[in-house]
């Protein structure tokens, strides 16, 4: 299902003001999302410090191009519709709030996302801005492009 927002009464609902306090949490809702992405392998990498250099890979589906632009923004999600769709989704999905990549944005000096679906030839790499917006775009061809591999990187967590 593509990323869409979620209808303002089902925002209300969910309460979704969840922040990451931490790197712990941060990378927790990073691994979430490569399970919900039905990747089989994951692999984290931190710096000693925790908080310059977090990365999070994994081998799932990736994000599509056109949902590439609502990745980091808030209270948007591919996993429901509305509360409808709360009541199916038991088990089947880690996340549904739509806010884990807006808090890690909007907490990062720089979030990348680079990515790759099935059928691309060639992997997106995304920077956003702390508001969730697409600051820069880059094609990449690397080993990215051998694997539909996703990797979400944040650099100066709480800088
Ligand atoms: N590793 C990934 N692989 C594939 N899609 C991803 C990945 N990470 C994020 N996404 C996509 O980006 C969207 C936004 O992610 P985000 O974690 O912010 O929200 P969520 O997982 O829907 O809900 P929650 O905020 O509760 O975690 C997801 O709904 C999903 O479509
Ligand atoms: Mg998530």
């Amino acid at each position: 299902m593509p990323i869409a927002a979620l209808p303002q009464t089902t925002v209300r609902v969910l309460g979704s003001s969840q922040v990451h306090t931490d790197s712990a949490s941060l990378v927790k809702e990073l691994i979430d999302n490569a399970i919900d992405g039905r990747a089989t392998t994951i692999s984290v990498e931190i710096s000693s410090n925790t908080l310059d250099d977090i990365r999070v890979k994994d081998n799932g589906h990736g994000i599509a191009p056109n949902d590439r632009s609502l990745a980091c923004t808030m209270h948007c999600t591919s996993k429901i519709r509305d509360l409808d769709e709360l009541r199916d989704i038991g088990g089947r999905s880690l996340g549904f709030r739509g806010v884990a990549l807006a808090s890690a944005a909007e907490m990062s000096r720089c979030l990348t996302i680079a990515t790759r679906i099935e059928g691309e030839e060639t992997a997106a790499e995304l920077k956003f801005d702390r508001q969730g917006q697409i600051a820069r775009y880059l094609k990449i061809r690397s080993w990215l492009c051998r694997a539909h591999i996703s990797l979400v990187k944040s650099a100066h967590l709480f800088r």
